[in-house]
């Protein structure tokens, strides 16, 4: 199906209702009305308004080969402005889908570069052969339609080092001292997850700077790669595919996390790849610096190939990004902090003081939940739906229970688990079907989308010290010309 601002918008036109009936559709977080979502693309700022693009299929809740970029826009990431795409596989360069990418805020205005993606139709391995994957340079970018309306073919497959396989894709462009940079992710020839460096003058014309290439056990793929650099250390983010579950670690069909480089060409080792997130649904991490040079950080609130479902596409909808969060560093290792906008959601908070007697507490809609040094952290039940629980040496995000609520309302999830010695802090936020935990200041975070009947309660088993509940509002979702699309 060919795609165009006509039929996305009476697609979505038609589909608006069905979103708006569905309880489980998200309050603050980010999704298109109808289709598949995947990962956040062209993140950046521009005179105080931040882009988050995002690659959807608006026609379909299976990921298709038509992707393009959707597209919101905000000042205070309160308040949001819903675009029509602003990219649509248009061109013989990305037949099959407008696939991820990056943004840069350029003196001739913001640029997004992206890869096209193309699937010859025949009896083909699609790895070496069979499939185009072109880097592509989007610009002269309208603001009143959110659209790009030139696009300008930069590279192909065979302009790739020779060793590559044909899957070469989501360039992620950093400006840095005057010089343009390109990571793109790769899987050679042999099956290795890989990393191609570029360097250009203008954005534009680009030259091979180096390759970093995996091991066997970093898996066969590397997907949107991205460099950032904290207090002088540099990380390279990516989400690689093919890594052996271990222990409790890498437990998703594919993985999102993060090397510390420290030389060009060392050694890297499986050992050093941390992941991000320990929860269900996280993949394909962006970050972008913003115009107060905050490193921030969206992911795609969910993952391909997953052994779980999303109900909500009954409704014609499913996925949604994870909420901003702000990137710090402490002793080599990234601490994910929700931006501190996300205060302006609170309208109202009770402070408890629980004594380590089996509690429930009535819960809003949607909410926070904050706790600070407990002496005591045994469980804790969201919604009748999610068991969160600590003992001793180990943090655990379960749905298995023989309660049936809790198992329905993981659709097939079971338990996530990591390592944490001691609880000092937590913050939680519970939207109608995501819950995103973020433990001692963000140094381990665990991410899930869940489905809970209606039931707004807390459960707190063997629970000692103060915990505090804020009740959340919604985003607003509004058209270009003001028009509100869901008035929760
Ligand atoms: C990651 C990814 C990217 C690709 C896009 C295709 O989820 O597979 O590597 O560009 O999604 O939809």
């Amino acid at each position: 199906m060919q795609l165009t601002k006509e039929s996305v918008l009476s697609l979505e036109e038609a589909a608006l209702e069905k979103a708006k009936g569905d309880s489980w559709r998200l309050r603050f977080h980010l999704m298109p009305i109808s289709g598949w979502l995947n990962d956040p693309n062209g993140l950046s700022e521009v005179e105080g308004t931040n882009h988050i693009f995002f690659q959807y299929t608006p026609q379909d809740t299976k990921s298709t080969t038509t992707n393009c970029w959707g597209h919101y826009t905000t000042k205070d990431f309160i308040n949001y402005i819903y675009f029509l795409p602003s990219l649509y596989p248009d061109t013989i360069y990305e037949v099959n889908g407008v696939y991820s990418g990056s943004a840069i805020n350029t003196s001739s205005g913001i640029r997004a570069y992206y890869t096209g993606n193309v699937k010859c139709e025949g009896d083909y391995d699609y790895i070496n052969r069979g499939r185009e994957q072109n880097t592509l340079l989007a610009d002269s970018y309208n603001e009143k339609t959110g659209e790009f309306e030139s696009k300008t073919l930069l590279m192909k497959n065979e302009d790739y080092p020779k060793d590559m396989s044909l899957h070469v894709r989501d360039p992620k462009v950093i400006k840095k001292d005057d010089k343009f940079y390109m990571l793109l992710g790769a899987r050679t020839k042999s099956g290795i997850g890989s990393l191609i460096i570029y360097e250009s003058e203008d954005g534009i014309n680009w030259k091979e700077k180096d390759i970093i290439y995996g091991n066997p056990i970093l898996g066969y793929m590397w997907e949107c790669p991205d460099g950032i650099t904290i207090n002088e250390k540099d990380f390279l983010i990516f989400s690689p595919q093919g890594i052996e579950a271990e222990g409790d670690r890498f437990q998703n069909t594919f993985q999102s996390g993060y090397l510390r480089i420290t030389n060009d060409h060392g050694e890297i080792s499986c050992k050093e790849f941390l992941e991000l997130d320990h929860g269900f649904d996280f993949y394909a991490p962006q970050t972008y610096t913003d115009e107060d040079g905050r490193v921030i950080l969206i992911a795609w609130m969910g993952l391909s190939k997953a052994d779980y479902d999303y109900p909500t596409t009954k409704n014609q909808w499913i996925h949604a990004l994870t909420i901003p969060r702000e990137l710090s560093e402490h002793e080599g290792k990234l601490i994910q902090t929700p931006i501190k906008e996300l205060e302006k959601l609170r309208v109202s908070y009770e402070t408890l003081e629980l004594d380590g007697s089996n509690t429930i507490i009535q819960t809003p809609e949607i909410y926070e939940i904050v706790l600070k040094d407990p002496s005591t952290f045994g469980k804790m039940i969201i919604n009748n739906s999610c068991i969160l629980s600590w003992n001793s040496d180990t943090f655990t995000l379960s749905f298995e229970s023989e309660n049936k609520a809790i198992k329905k309302a993981g659709a097939g999830r079971t338990h996530r688990k990591t390592r944490i010695s001691k609880i000092q802090d937590l913050r939680i936020f519970v939207d109608t079907s995501s819950i995103e935990i973020f433990i001692n200041n963000g140094e381990e975070v665990f991410t899930t989308r869940y489905f809970p009947e209606d039931i707004k309660q807390l459960e707190c088993i063997d629970f000692i010290g103060n915990l505090t509940i804020f009740n959340l509002r919604s985003f607003n979702y509004e058209r270009p010309d003001g028009t509100v699309l869901f008035d929760f």
